[in-house]
């Protein structure tokens, strides 16, 4: 009795011991909260389409269409601001006073629009990044964090993407992407306003496994997305396609969750190749869609990268869809995995479990050729319902009542997703 306690005794001290060695370091730094963005946050973005051609004129018009389209409605409530809005090109340092914004494209200045999208209902973003310079050569924030932060919080900012990739390569060390936006985020926290907080870096330096504790709410898992849905030229470029960017978020799912994102990117739904910005010959209808649902299934920021007073009848209905949207905005805040494929007909079912006990299912078809697919509960959900309740989301149909014996099974097109909701029967 004795021999065994102290073999037991040995063993845990072995075994925690060993676990130990495999734990990364605890931070030696608080972690920060801002206590924002429980839910993926959705609005409009403008560099997809705009690049820095942006004006005063074009958000006024974003804001006023997008309260009487329907957008705003079905949640697109951030209007962000992205590259260019500032007034001067260059270094940081030759323009040493407090960042403006420039006053041919803005004449009435920042403040005005904040104002006009808080009138209707919208909240407001804006972009800049710590070095000397932006992406797109702007003047950055190196050397003006505090101040700069407290000029957008006074402007009544209410979204910051804080972009470091240009200035910060792909290989700089992860303490050093880390400092840069953890000096942001206790900026933005000093400003007592409360203001989302994007980290993007590009997906560099496995920014998922910090950027929460230090304070983000969201974070770029990679580089640019392209137009284009699949297209394998791009593959191990700069750019990672709708394909590929889902296939990056495999294995980082556990990072996501209410108050921190994994950000697969803007949204491309609309852009029908004429992104002044991105590469890509644009996307069918349905390709479109599947990219819109995969984004609610894996709990991604929706920012629309489109220009929505050009968005077709189709693209405005898909947006719109209330029960897919419902997929993102659930409060358990979980993100789809993976639960069974098939690597010949090129087929994948992904699942996430919603907060009333149900779960959200795709089916997506990545292939060329039309493909029936369906799912086992038992083997690939690991629910023990004896039936279960089928909704297609995008007909808004109840497709009826299946078990396992007889699984829903349904005819998929190349490159479409069929969005689906389970729900147990229990009687
Ligand atoms: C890139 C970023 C884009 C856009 C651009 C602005 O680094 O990935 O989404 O923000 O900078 O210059």
């Amino acid at each position: 009795m004795r021999l065994q306690t102290v073999l037991l005794a040995a063993a845990f001290v072995f075994l925690t011991e060993a676990d130990d060695q495999h734990r990364p370091p605890p931070p030696t730094t608080p972690a920060l909260s801002n206590g924002l963005a429980k839910t993926p946050p959705m609005g409009f973005s403008t560099w997809n389409q705009f690049g820095d051609q942006i004006s005063e004129q074009l958000i006024i018009e974003t804001i006023d269409t997008m309260a009487s389209n329907g957008l705003r409605d079905a949640g697109f409530v951030f209007i962000n601001l992205d590259d260019g809005w500032q007034r001067y090109p260059g270094n940081r340092s030759y323009h040493p006073g407090p960042i403006e914004a420039d006053p041919v494209k803005f004449p009435k200045g920042i403040k005005y629009l904040s104002d006009y999208a808080h009138s209707k209902g919208f909240k407001f973003g804006i972009y800049n990044g710590p070095g000397q310079q932006t992406c797109a050569g702007y003047i950055g924030s190196e050397g003006h964090v505090e101040e700069d932060a407290a000029t957008w919080a006074s402007w009544g900012v209410d979204h910051l993407k804080y972009d470091s990739c240009c200035s910060e390569g792909p290989t700089a060390p992860q303490a050093e992407v880390e400092t840069i936006f953890r000096n942001m985020s206790l900026a933005l926290l000093a400003t007592k306003r409360p203001i989302v907080f994007h980290a993007c870096h590009c997906g560099w330096a496995d920014i998922w496994k910090w950027a929460a504790h230090d304070g983000a709410n969201q974070w770029r898992i990679g580089q640019d997305i392209p137009d284009d849905f699949n297209y394998p030229g791009y593959r191990d470029g700069y750019y990672f396609d709708v394909l590929e960017m889902l296939d990056r978020g495999r294995g980082l799912e556990k990072y996501s969750g209410p108050g921190h994102w994994n950000d697969y990117d803007m949204l491309i739904v609309g852009l029908n190749g004429n992104s002044t910005q991105l590469e890509g010959t644009g996307c069918s209808n349905v390709e479109y869609r599947s990219h819109f649902t995969m984004w609610c299934m894996v709990a991604s920021p929706l920012l629309i990268g489109a220009d929505v007073r050009t968005l077709s009848a189709y693209d405005l209905q898909t947006l719109t869809n209330k029960e897919v949207i419902a997929i993102s905005q659930d409060p358990l805040g979980k993100v789809a995995t993976v639960v069974h494929e098939d690597l010949t007909l090129q087929t994948q079912v992904y699942a996430k479990d919603m907060s009333d006990g149900s779960k959200a299912v795709a089916y997506l078809n990545r292939g060329t050729l039309t493909a029936n697919i369906t799912v086992d509960p038992f083997k690939d959900l690991h629910v023990w319902w004896k039936q279960y309740h089928v909704r297609d989301l995008w007909k808004h149909q109840d497709m009826g009542i299946f078990n396992f014996s007889n699984p829903y099974m349904v005819e998929v097109f190349a490159h479409e997703v069929k969005a689906l909701r389970f729900t147990p029967i229990w009687s």
